[in-house]
Parts: C-alpha cells; sequence; structure tokens
C-alpha cells in the first residue's frame, strides 16, 4: 500500500521538526516547508536515511506564489496528499497596543493567520482529490485560555483566530471526508524566542504572583516538542478518525492556571 503524504510547514525547527520526526516513523511521506532551503535539506536527507520519500520546498508560509509551488512539488512528487500540519508561526513583537507599530502587528497576522489561511486553502484542493484527508493547525493556549503574556495582543488575535477557523471548517469539510483540529501548546522549548521581540512589558502586564510551578504536571518545566507532535500525530491517525473541530490543549495545566 502506498505511504500517506503529509505537509509540514514550520519543519526545519521545534515542534514542526519533532512532527516530522515523527511522522516519517510512522510512515508517512513528507513534503517539508519552510524559510530556508540547507536546514530543510538536511532534514530531508536523514528522513529519507530511515525510508520515508520527502520533497523539501522553502518559502513563505504568507507567500501565495511560495505556497502554489509546495502544492505543485506535492502534485509533481506523490500526486496525493492525506494530512495537512499548519504549523509554522512566531511570536513577533510583543508591546503595548499603543506603542505597537501597524507593520509590526501585519507581520504577525501575516505569518501566523494569512500563512494558516495559505496553507488551507492551497492543500485542501489536494485533500479533496483523495476523497479525505486530515488536518492539524497549531494554535497556543495564549488568546484561548491565556491572556497574561505582557502585550501578546497581535499572537494571540491570530491564535484565537486560528481555533475559530478549525471550528468553522469542521462544519464545511465534513462533506468531503476532511476532519480538522488544532492544538494549543503551553510553553515548549524550541527556538520560537528568536522570533520574539518584547517592549516594556511593565506598561501592559497586571503584575500578580504565580503559585509555585506555573505547569502544574511538570512542577514548572515547559513541555517538549515531541509532546505536542505525538498529539499532532494522534490528532492525524485514525485513532482519531470521530474527533473533528476541536481544541486540544498540550500544555500541563499551564492554560488553568494563568
Ligand atoms: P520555532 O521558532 O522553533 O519554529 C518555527 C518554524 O517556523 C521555524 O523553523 C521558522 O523558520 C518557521 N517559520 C517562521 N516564519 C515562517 C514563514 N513566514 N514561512 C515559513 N516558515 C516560517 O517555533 P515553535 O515553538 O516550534 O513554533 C511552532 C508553532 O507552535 C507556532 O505556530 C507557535 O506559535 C506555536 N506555539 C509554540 C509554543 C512554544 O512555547 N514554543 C507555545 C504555543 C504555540
Amino acid at each position: 500500500m502506498a505511504r500517506p503524504v503529509a505537509f509540514v510547514t514550520g519543519a526545519s525547527s521545534g515542534i514542526g521538526l519533532a512532527t516530522s520526526i515523527l511522522l516519517a516513523s510512522t510512515g508517512y511521506d513528507l513534503a517539508l516547508f519552510d524559510l530556508d532551503y540547507d536546514p530543510l535539506e538536511n532534514l530531508a536527507r536523514s528522513l529519507q536515511g530511515q525510508g520515508a520519500k520527502v520533497v523539501a520546498v522553502d518559502g513563505d508560509v504568507g507567500s501565495e506564489g511560495d505556497m502554489n509551488r509546495a502544492a505543485a512539488a506535492i502534485r509533481d512528487e506523490f500526486g496525493r496528499l492525506d494530512a495537512v500540519v499548519a504549523n509554522a508561526g512566531i511570536n513577533g513583537v510583543w508591546a503595548p497596543i499603543d506603542d505597537l507599530a501597524a507593520d509590526e502587528w501585519d507581520r504577525t497576522i501575516r505569518v501566523n493567520l494569512r500563512g494558516t489561511f495559505l496553507t488551507l486553502n492551497r492543500m485542501v484542493p489536494l485533500l479533496k482529490e483523495r476523497g479525505h484527508g486530515s488536518i492539524v493547525i497549531v494554535a497556543s493556549i495564549n488568546g484561548v485560555r491565556t491572556f497574561t503574556n505582557p502585550g501578546a495582543t497581535a499572537y494571540s488575535a491570530t491564535k484565537a483566530a486560528q481555533v475559530a477557523m478549525t471550528q468553522q471548517l469542521a462544519l464545511e469539510l465534513g462533506r468531503h471526508g476532511i476532519r480538522i483540529n488544532v492544538v494549543c501548546p503551553g510553553a515548549i522549548e524550541t527556538n520560537i524566542g528568536s522570533s520574539t521581540e518584547i517592549r516594556h512589558p511593565e506598561e501592559a502586564e497586571v503584575p500578580v504572583i504565580w503559585p509555585q510551578g506555573s505547569v502544574p504536571i511538570t512542577g514548572g518545566k515547559p513541555g517538549r516538542a515531541e509532546d505536542v507532535a505525538k498529539t499532532i500525530g494522534f490528532l492525524l491517525s485514525d485513532a482519531a478518525r470521530h474527533v473533528t473541530g476541536t481544541p486540544i490543549f498540550v500544555d500541563g495545566g499551564q492554560g488553568l492556571l494563568r
């Protein structure tokens, strides 16, 4: 039987990287997408060594042309698509609302929200051709359960919108046999700090003292990218065949506390 094919955005690092490794090890062929070609090519080579067929496409999730190239590469290399992980994202600038520049706001919206839209807009036709499919969007506890990261207004808005998109599209895509779910991670150890700029948090925060250990299940330690990847793997799999339109929190209980 032909191996199923998954498309993963933001595949070079963190949650996208862990998800790509997990999916390759569970029998998927992969189309990997991220900004720079070299890290993707290295990852592709290592996953190919484990028996997966892999195509690497460098591009910006916010660019129609780049997403068109990704869809064309999937069509050429595999002729099918079964699963989509819309994961690429940035923290962007966290600043008081009257300090945040319009182009800073736009950049966060472009990567996190327009990027999610374009990923689905260009990939859903491939899933519809198969008559089935599973999509997982990577949102966050921010904007969904948690509103205490000072200045994260643009970020939170994009993450809340991703949850709304998931619920809206679960109804629209059900008739095509396509499921769509969303994972909402809490603090996870990745490289996302490098896409974060924080200005004047003291002007936006409400000062509170958190109880010791703000991630209850780990006594305060952040989760690992693999923890999120395993949940994504479950949602993509047939084990979740009756699950759609559902947010799943992968936060060790953090979002309930803060
Ligand atoms: P990361 O920074 O380690 O990885 C993100 C990847 O996305 C990078 O490889 C980056 O090059 C890529 N990327 C960024 N902008 C892109 C663009 N315009 N086009 C294509 N690729 C782009 O971050 P991490 O933590 O793995 O983040 C993945 C997702 O998880 C994001 O959507 C983030 O909002 C979400 N998340 C992360 C949390 C954390 O604590 N690390 C918590 C909650 C949600």
